[in-house]
């Protein structure tokens, strides 16, 4: 197997077990199984997850105020299925008695296979091999296969397999606001179960949030002959005990392990009941292959081939394998900033999704990109009802939520992150864009695109002492280093880019689809004038610049204060929010993630490049990087500026943010914002591709440790294939009839089958 296909992990190290926990978790978008081992101790952190299924917490305030968020919302860690115990001649293996411990994530297929050695006594070694999988296929589903190979005569093999409720709590003294801390033994009642041979599903509802979720699992011995299978309860779960005497072949015992959510308890059982039922039918042959189906399908659309450099190719194929295992694909759920490999952020879905995850979704699996919009969608109404809660019209969706209730407890850094509103906003307009599904944009896209435009126009004012501009007060922008400023200058000029979307596809309904236009002007009781002010707050919108530095100041008051010495703060004072109170924070010029220069990526072409080499090289100054967001939107605008060397810079920082645990926390899950940066960092850095005016648009800057790199886009239903190399850059339309393209601003023509190669200036 090509190397390039695999993460391997060779060696068992203490230190390492949170890393791989995470690196190594499996998932569909759906179930999430995090990489702790088989063996209940060497773990940091068990976890299995369901996307969107949690509890809730009162938040508890020191001090309470109006709006106040009064319920978080947590991932649960459910039962844990991937638990056993094995005891050869009566002695309990512990993860210390291996050797040769190897684990081998395969992307291709889309397993993972654990092996180590275990010498038992002189003359008896057993070789034991487990193979996990998250099914694709079967969102609910996923397997374990554990071969046991005997070197020597053995008289006893004992094999107990658990499916139990977990009691870990974060260590308290671990303040890492960043981190999980729900303890799925305290949040998960058993209602009822149900067992029938080496089959056991258990109903559960949790405890205030009112959810039911059935867990069972179910054997299937493939080689050997066990000589007794006994059932065991125990507190939180249960056991089967499989006894192996005197074996003389090897063992091959399959698990199958189902989690589905249910209306009530009985529901919930019978699916998984139906689940395990079918997968032992159809044997686990049937899921591996259907497993490899659904992957090949997926990176035949996805892969970024980057030919000679296998170690980057290997992180680059982690990335977007983390990504496409971390992605809701039921139009209810979104992908949480640690995907399901983890609890960290509480399994809270931020902007994350839509400006850093959806673009790759929209141009590679378009129905997975319309499916997180959806997700927004399902809880418009319940952003509708916040914003009517902070006294405002339109919808205000939650800065960080799983059920679509703002769930952040410090406004600061959250409610007031208000521009999550218009990254919902431009990601549906681009959406849209690319793929003109206009049953999106009628059933869904609108509806959200005028809600916020409402609210945006609510919040702001027309200001007399701004000669009459439209400006947005008392917001933070992208960077949670500066808070509740005026004017935003990323803020503003995506609540001008919301308002023109609305107009736009306003006018485009009104001109093409009048019956529906009309319907949901009437359903959202669009008054007249409504349009108007959208254009005219677009039109007058507070965009400052400033004139001395010839820069966008990041908002009215960022360049009165003093700039934060970055080279003289120790390096162990590095991230910031975890050295010094907030205000001391906001009290300088100091970034934690790029602000301005993401609007400069996001507003590409409303912006000169003057300006936005001025801008970027004034902020990277001051822009710590302590968000893991950060270096992919740093390196894209450098990139565009021409200073490839530290575009090239900025792309192994946020490829390999996880795979080399860039800022100390992957153990807390993986980062599923920079993974989707890596790609946005190949397609809109290195390609240097944008869309708009109804073209793609490329303008190459490859920096020379890459030779050649490619990588296919979806565009409104055609298929491009697009291969970058020092001198050249190649397209080749795949499907769809004809396509044009601007390369450094000239037009190209293309036709399927054949291939265009232009030159690169350099
Ligand atoms: C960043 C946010 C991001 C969140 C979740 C924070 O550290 O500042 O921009 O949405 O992490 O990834």
């Amino acid at each position: 197997m090509d190397n390039s296909w695999i993460v391997k992990q060779s060696a068992f190290k203490e230190a390492d077990i949170g890393k791989y926990e995470s690196l190594f978790s499996l998932g569909n978008g759906n179930l999430g199984l995090r990489g702790n081992l088989e063996e209940r101790e060497s773990t940091y952190r068990k976890g299995t997850y369901i996307n969107g299924f949690y509890e809730t917490e009162p938040i508890q305030y020191g001090e309470w105020a109006y709006g106040y968020p009064e319920e978080n919302q947590k991932i649960i860690p459910l039962p844990e299925g991937k638990l056993f115990e094995f005891y050869a001649e009566g002695k309990q293996f512990s993860t210390a008695d291996g050797t040769d411990h190897s684990r081998i994530l395969n992307m291709k297929e889309g397993h993972m296979i654990r092996t180590f050695k275990w010498k038992v006594r002189n003359g008896l070694v057993i070789t034991v091999s487990i193979t996990r999988m998250v099914s694709f296929v079967v969102p609910s589903m996923a397997v374990q296969i554990l071969r046991f190979k005997f070197d020597g005569n053995i008289n006893s093999l004992r094999v107990v397999s658990s499916l139990e409720t977990q009691k870990q709590s974060q260590d308290p003294l671990h303040k890492d606001p960043r981190a999980g801390s729900l303890s799925g033994a305290d949040s998960l009642k058993k209602i009822k179960s149900f067992r029938d041979g080496l089959m056991d599903v258990c109903g559960y509802k949790t405890k205030r949030s009112n959810l039911v979720l059935a867990a069972g699992m179910d054997h299937l011995l493939l080689s050997g002959e066990y000589t007794a299978a006994e059932y065991r309860q125990k507190e939180g779960g249960s056991s089967f005990v499989f006894d192996f005497t005197d074996p003389e072949e090897d063992i091959v015992l399959v698990k199958f392990l189902s989690y589905r959510q249910g209306d009530n308890s009985d529901t919930a059982i019978a699916l998984c009941r139906a689940d395990l039922a079918s997968a032992g039918e159809q044997g686990v042959d049937y899921l591996k292959m259907e497993q490899i189906r659904y992957l090949r399908k997926f990176w035949e659309k996805s892969d970024v081939k980057l030919p000679r450099n296998e170690e980057l190719q290997k992180v680059l194929r982690l990335n977007l394998f983390h990504l496409v295992q971390s992605s809701g694909k039921n139009g209810k759920t979104s992908v949480a900033a640690k995907g399901l490999s983890g609890d960290g952020y509480d399994g809270h879905y931020f902007w994350d999704s839509e400006i850093y995850v959806v673009p790759f979704f929209q141009f590679t699996s378009p129905e997975i990109a319309r499916s997180l919009l959806l997700y927004r969608y399902s809880i418009l109404d319940k952003a509708r009802e916040r914003a009517q809660e902070l006294s405002h019209k339109g919808a205000l969706f939650p800065w960080r939520t799983i059920n679509g209730r703002e769930a952040s407890a410090y406004f600061p850094a959250g409610t007031a992150q208000y521009h999550i509103n218009a990254d919902i906003a431009y990601s549906i307009n681009r959406y849209l864009e690319s793929t003109d599904d206009l049953d999106f944009l009628v059933t869904a896209g609108f509806e959200i695109l005028v809600e916020t435009a409402r609210f945006w126009y609510d919040l702001g004012n027309f200001i007399p002492s701004k000669n009459g501009a439209f400006c947005i007060h008392e917001v933070t922008g992208p960077d949670e280093y500066s808070a509740l400023v005026n004017n935003n200058f990323y803020t503003n000029i995506m609540a001008k880019d919301n308002f023109q979307a609305a107009v736009k596809w306003y006018d485009w309904l009104k001109k093409n689809d009048y019956s529906s236009f009309m319907d949901i002007t009437k359903s959202l009781k669009i008054q007249k004038d409504e349009r108007a002010h959208w254009e005219t707050a677009a039109q007058k919108m507070y965009l400052p610049f400033n004139e001395e530095y010839g820069i966008f100041p990041q908002d009215d008051s960022f360049l009165d204060r003093p700039v934060w010495d970055i080279k003289n703060t120790p390096s162990d004072k590095f991230p910031l929010l975890l050295h010094f109170h907030p205000l001391t924070i906001y009290r300088f010029q100091v970034l934690k993630q790029a602000d301005v220069v993401m609007a400069l990526f996001l507003q590409w072409n409303k912006i000169s490049f003057e300006k936005k080499k001025r801008s970027f090289d004034y902020y990277e100054k001051i822009t710590t990087g302590d968000s893991s967001l950060s270096a992919a939107i740093q390196g894209v605008i450098a990139l565009e500026l021409g200073y490839v060397q530290k575009g090239y810079e900025y792309f192994l920082k946020t490829l390999t943010m996880d795979y080399d645990d860039v800022n100390g926390n992957v153990k807390d899950g993986i980062h599923t914002a920079s993974m989707g940066g890596s790609w946005i960092l190949v397609v809109y850095g290195f390609a240097g591709m944008r869309v708009g005016d109804n073209l793609l648009h490329f303008s190459p800057h490859l920096p020379l440790e890459i030779e050649q790199i490619s990588f296919r886009i979806q565009y409104k239903k055609m298929q491009l294939e697009i291969t970058l190399e020092q001198d050249f850059i190649t397209f080749l339309l795949l499907s769809g009839k004809s396509l044009n393209l601007s390369v450094n601003k000239s037009i190209i023509e293309l036709f399927r089958g054949e291939k265009s190669v232009m030159a690169i200036s350099k």
